[in-house]
């Protein structure tokens, strides 16, 4: 069977790399990735989209950058972001390298893409050709959406996001949203609604909408992530969890009333 074309049109992924340009908290997940780097000297980025990874990774003195991404149009934009990079289209379950080539592998919100829209099986092969690429001692580090659980939470809404969140509840694709409207206003709604309502609005009138629709950032949860990582020999050797949802509750105008804030993004390192 041919593989799949590129998930992302040409215009969605130029939003797409419109969004990273201007996402300050990428600054921040940069940070982390480059706190863990220790000392590498060849370095892959898997999906590396508007390769903001490979610029910052190059900036801090690695001496091979190399990004790979099915799409080719996010590989022109990486291309102008970090010249010096070498790029590759692929697709992240059939790397075009040798054994052994890398220090470092870095996923970051590609999983939960290869996860979602990938064949069965997919994420279990991607992980054992990154094995494949590392060296030995060799560390991949991925870092994407967490899944918050079931849980629900009571919020209150500006009138914007309340036009905002009838809006998602109408276009939702992936799931049926469920919320429960109280006499005051308030919603009753599960952690996962809100995460995948809240993490998309900035998408709502772009070319990347429809995409977003039809996924959900709430894939991953840590046991099952880990099982999968064992079952190719790659044990973890750190889990963080980071972004407090309450910060992008507070940017959308949406008051937490009942429950906790949690963190919406993980970072993990295995080591081969
Ligand atoms: C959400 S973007 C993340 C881009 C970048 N890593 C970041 O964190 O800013 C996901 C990227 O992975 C790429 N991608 C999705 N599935 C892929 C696959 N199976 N193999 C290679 N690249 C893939 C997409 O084209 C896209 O550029």
């Amino acid at each position: 069977m041919s593989a799949p074309g590129p998930l992302y049109s040409k215009e969605a992924a130029e939003a797409l790399t419109q969004r990273e340009r201007a996402n300050q908290r990428l600054q921040e997940r940069i940070r982390l990735v480059l706190d863990r780097l220790g000392k590498c000297e060849s370095f892959l980025d898997i999906g590396c989209g508007s390769g903001q990874y490979l610029q910052a990774v190059m900036a801090h003195g690695v001496k091979r950058i190399v990004g790979v991404d099915e799409s080719p149009v996010r590989l022109d934009d990486a291309r102008r972001t970090c010249p010096q990079a070498e790029l590759y289209a692929a697709r992240a379950n059939d790397l075009p390298f040798p054994d052994q080539s890398f220090d470092m592998v870095l996923a970051a919100q590609v999983l939960h893409e290869i996860y979602l829209f990938g064949q069965p099986g997919e994420l279990l092969q991607v992980f054992q050709e990154i094995k494949r690429v590392l060296k030995p001692g060799g560390r991949l580090i991925a870092l994407d959406h967490l899944d918050p659980g079931p849980e629900r939470v009571r919020v209150c809404l500006s009138t914007q996001a309340r036009a905002q969140f009838d809006y998602f509840v109408k276009n939702y694709k992936f799931r049926t949203v469920i919320s429960e409207e109280q006499a005051d206003g308030m919603l009753w709604l599960s952690r996962r609604d809100l995460q995948d309502f809240v993490t998309k609005i900035w998408s709502f009138g772009t070319a990347m909408e429809d995409l977003e629709m039809r996924e959900t950032h709430c894939p991953f949860e840590r046991s099952r992530l880990s099982s999968e990582l064992q079952q190719v020999g790659f044990p973890l050797i750190e889990w963080l969890e980071f972004e407090p949802i309450a910060e992008d509750l507070i940017e959308h105008g949406i008051k937490l009333c009942a429950g906790r804030s949690w963190a919406r993004k993980f970072l993990f390192v295995a080591q081969f």
